[in-house]
């Protein structure tokens, strides 16, 4: 089955992804920044995913920008008593639009399992909010040669129960875990490999119209001088960047670099 931009226009989507990076004044700073170098752009969405306690000047700050506020983890209930936790309530609440859910950091060191992300993903849709849903292999994965097995577990068991509608409102991360903050990125050719193989799990679980719209990100040190050559790979519709979304002008140019 092809199924290549060339058929359905995918708006390129492109997220700053911040972690646990930035105090309030520099989150203040670097999107004050952002702002005027991204200006005028609308052939892109653009996101910016601060830390909880940087979501709500960060919310002032973008106001009337073309630039869209996400949260990077919330829980599966509205409120409650669920100490630590944000719900998809309280960040639409703040000016938020999306939230990251499935990031391979909460999958490694929080223990968050394929199921209970697959609850997150429900509530956090049912709750009005845009996904990005990561998924990817480790490297111990792909060597073995289970990265397939993976991606299609994370897939099958990650979306299941999500309605055609439901795609209006998800992009698919695909981070392979060996390329997130280690400087190694996948070469345009393993990316679109591995995003044409997800495009197509995604056909074969939910039909070609669903997969066709759906916009596929790649991230894993993604950078101003590599985002050209991975999104001009036909199944590559954006990117999720970590460390190269914490300064304003890498970020704005991986944006330029989608147009
Ligand atoms: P990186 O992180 O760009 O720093 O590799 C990407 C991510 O984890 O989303």
């Amino acid at each position: 089955m092809s199924l290549e931009k060339g058929e359905v226009v995918r708006k390129p989507l492109i997220a700053g992804n911040w972690k646990m990076n930035l105090l309030v004044g520099e989150a203040v700073g670097l999107v004050s920044a952002l702002k005027p170098l991204v200006k005028g752009v609308s052939t892109v969405d653009i996101v910016v995913c601060p830390t909880f306690t940087a979501l709500h000047v960060v919310s002032q700050v973008l106001k009337g920008s073309n630039i869209e506020l996400g949260g990077q983890n919330c829980y599966t209930k509205e409120n409650g008593a669920f100490t630590g936790e944000i719900s998809p309530q309280m960040l639409r609440d703040i000016g938020c639009a999306w939230t990251i859910i499935g990031h391979s950091e909460r999958r490694q060191y929080f223990a968050e399992s394929d199921a209970f992300l697959n609850e997150k993903l429900k509530f956090a849709l049912a709750s009005g909010l845009k996904v990005m849903f990561c998924i990817g292999e480790t490297l111990g994965e792909r060597q073995s040669g289970k990265m397939n097995d993976v991606l299609k577990r994370q897939v099958s068991q990650g979306l299941v129960g999500l309605s055609e509608v439901d795609f209006d409102r998800v992009a698919i991360a695909y981070e392979p875990v060996w390329a997130i903050g280690t400087g190694v990125t996948a070469t345009p050719e393993q990316a679109e490999e591995a995003h044409a193989f997800v495009r197509g799990l995604v056909a074969d679980q939910f039909g070609k119209s669903v997969a066709e719209k759906l916009r596929i990100q790649y991230g894993g040190s993604v950078k101003a001088d590599n985002a050209a050559e991975l999104m001009a790979k036909p199944n590559v519709d954006g990117a999720l960047v970590g460390g190269a979304s914490l300064k304003a002008d890498s970020f704005a140019a991986i944006v330029k670099a989608a147009l």
